[in-house]
């Protein structure tokens, strides 16, 4: 068993968290977790799972992760807690670090995402905030060095709203040496990443096309605005031929056929989307193996 690097104790709240050799270390064991699933390395653990949005690939792979590796996963309901009556945060992330090994929280400010780490004792991962999806980021690092093999220097042409997602992908490819080039409308570009107004202008000659809902959770209100502003970058057939002839196509999901992906991409041949989905569950298995575990 590779491990090690570890990261025992911490927390993952940001991609900026990770050294570069650590991400590296959370991929190859993610490798090997995929080739040997069922290995107790956490027998008896225990993750909170704090999810005030909703979810699907990351609750259920979190869960199922812990039972492949021996632990439970604990669903915690915003409203079901105490919380939601008005006990502290602070004093729920202390009795919580009573209970709990690890705590993953998907919420909306990355500011209350911080409370929970600075109130909890035990490691706090971000399960998804507004600002960053760091859990994804690593997965989509697996799918692509899985397909492409070295990272370095790959061209990632991103298409869309610049959402939480590209942050996280953007910050892993300044970690492990791919390039991110973003087309976004203007008013909907991600601070800190390289962005274009022309989608055919990133596209060009790229190895990845990656692409994420128009309407982030929590913009509901914004949905006839954004709509309107993002219909020029759908990806679909026409902006993928301009692509290199092996570049394939990742997408986060829940995917929206019709709006940022028409659904010919989305089950074609050049998807990787759904190879992506499974890989949150290896990528998080190694991340709370390297948590929880000393090298
Ligand atoms: N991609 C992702 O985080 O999916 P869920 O919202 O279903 O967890
Ligand atoms: N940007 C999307 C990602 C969903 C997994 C959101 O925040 O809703």
């Amino acid at each position: 068993m590779l491990n090690t690097v570890s990261l025992e104790g911490r927390d993952l709240l940001r991609i900026g968290d990770l050294s570069r050799d650590e991400a590296e270390a959370i991929l190859d064991l993610a490798v090997e977790l995929r080739e040997q699933p069922k290995q107790p390395l956490l027998a008896g653990a225990t993750l909170g799972l704090y999810f005030a949005k909703h979810s699907t690939r990351t609750r259920v792979s979190f869960s199922a992760g812990m039972a492949q590796l021996g632990g439970v996963a604990i669903p915690l309901a915003p409203e079901e807690l105490q919380l939601s009556r008005g006990e502290s945060l602070p004093d729920t992330a202390r009795a919580l670090s009573g209970y709990l090994d690890a705590l993953a929280v998907r919420t909306h400010g990355h500011a209350e995402l911080e409370a929970w780490a600075q109130w909890a004792s035990i490691p706090v991962i971000n399960a998804l905030t507004a600002d960053e999806h760091p859990c994804q980021a690593l997965a989509d690092a697996m799918t692509m060095r899985d397909r492409i093999g070295s990272l370095e220097g790959v061209r990632v042409a991103w298409v869309g709203d610049g959402s939480n997602v590209l942050v996280s992908l953007a910050a892993l490819g300044r970690l492990l040496g791919y390039d991110v080039v973003a087309a976004c409308p203007p008013g909907y570009d991600a601070e800190g990443v390289t962005t274009v107004v022309d989608a055919r202008e990133a596209v060009e000659g790229a190895d990845v096309v990656v692409t994420d809902t128009w309407i982030s959770m929590g913009q509901e209100h914004e949905r006839v605005q954004r709509l309107l502003d993002l219909e020029p970058y759908r990806v679909d057939r026409e902006l993928l031929a301009l692509a290199s002839d092996d570049a394939f196509v990742m997408h986060c999901l829940p995917a929206h056929p019709g709006e940022e992906i028409t659904a010919e991409v989305l089950y074609g041949d050049r998807s990787a989307i759904w190879d992506e989905a499974e890989n949150r569950l290896h990528v998080q298995k190694a991340l709370l193996v390297q948590l929880l575990r000393p090298a």
